[in-house]
């Protein structure tokens, strides 16, 4: 398959990696802030794997969807705006997958958390919180990753019914249908997240840690190889990761 990245930075140069060692693909063109986009740029590629900034992707959204390749976003900090990118790519009738986190064993973790939310529902005195670690020089906070559990929990337990992410407002007191997100930024963690559990008599974490940039670089890959098939399928509008994961992630029956 041929790819084109769009950002050059630390994602980037993963995905690059990625793609050398799984020596079946190829990168034909590589972009970052100071490349002149056209739709024309890419037309060598079969699919545009695209990591840079909130503000570039949604600038250069008009572009990617005029190129008629399909894209995958795994830049994050433009979730508020999702609608209108909805609309942008369904009007052009082209195909996007989004995912705050490409990394496969945080698919695993939301599938654990969702299940553990359900669980605790039905359990009295038990609270639950989230907690994520970044690098310093991430731009978005709380992370996608923790917007996204966080919102598997809200579905779940029914006794929390709002977001809070942080500790300021209110001295500190956490009421009890609030479902707190802590963030914490630290030199160069990759990322971490935790669900924190705690009754009078218990306290359980379910934590992932990202060791590298790795496993978002790879499940990039995989999730960009299947668009473009089904791209080919004629497929079109905004995928998830739910979509790629669904024949996948499966307990047995
Ligand atoms: N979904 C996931 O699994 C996942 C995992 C990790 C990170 N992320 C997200 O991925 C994004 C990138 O992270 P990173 O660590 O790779 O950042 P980074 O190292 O700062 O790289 C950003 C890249 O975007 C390029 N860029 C900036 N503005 C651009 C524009 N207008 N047009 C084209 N390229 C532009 C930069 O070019 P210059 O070098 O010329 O400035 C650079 O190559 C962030 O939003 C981060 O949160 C997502």
């Amino acid at each position: 398959m041929n790819i084109s990245l769009l950002g050059y930075g630390k994602m980037g140069k993963a995905v690059e990696a990625a793609i050398a060692s799984s020596g079946e693909h190829t990168v034909v063109s590589h972009f970052n802030r100071t490349s002149a986009l056209t739709p024309d740029v890419f037309q060598s590629a079969d699919v545009i794997i695209e990591f840079t900034t909130g503000e570039a992707f949604i600038g250069n959204l008009s572009t990617l969807v005029k190129s008629g390749k399909p894209v995958i976003v795994g830049t994050t900090g433009w979730a508020s705006v999702m609608e209108t990118v909805k609309r942008e790519v369904e009007a052009s009738n082209t195909l996007l997958l989004y995912a705050s986190n490409f990394s496969l064993g945080v698919h695993l973790f939301f599938r654990l958390v969702k299940e553990a939310a359900a669980l605790v529902n039905t359990l009295d005195g038990f609270d639950v919180a989230l907690s994520e670690v970044h690098h310093t020089a991430k731009a978005d906070v709380p992370s996608g990753t923790a917007l996204r559990a966080a919102e598997l929990v809200l579905a779940e337990l029914d006794r929390k019914t709002a977001l809070r992410t942080g500790l300021e407002p209110n001295g500190g007191k956490t009421a009890a249908d609030e479902l707190l997100v802590s963030s914490l930024r630290l030199g160069k963690v990759f990322g971490e997240h935790t669900l924190h559990i705690d009754s009078e008599s218990d306290d359980l974490t379910l934590t992932h840690r990202a060791k590298d940039r790795s496993g978002f670089a790879k499940g990039s890959l995989a999730a960009a190889v299947w668009l473009a098939e089904e791209y080919q399928r004629g497929s079109r509008g905004v995928l998830t990761m739910d979509d790629f994961l669904a024949g996948r992630l499966k307990p047995k029956s």
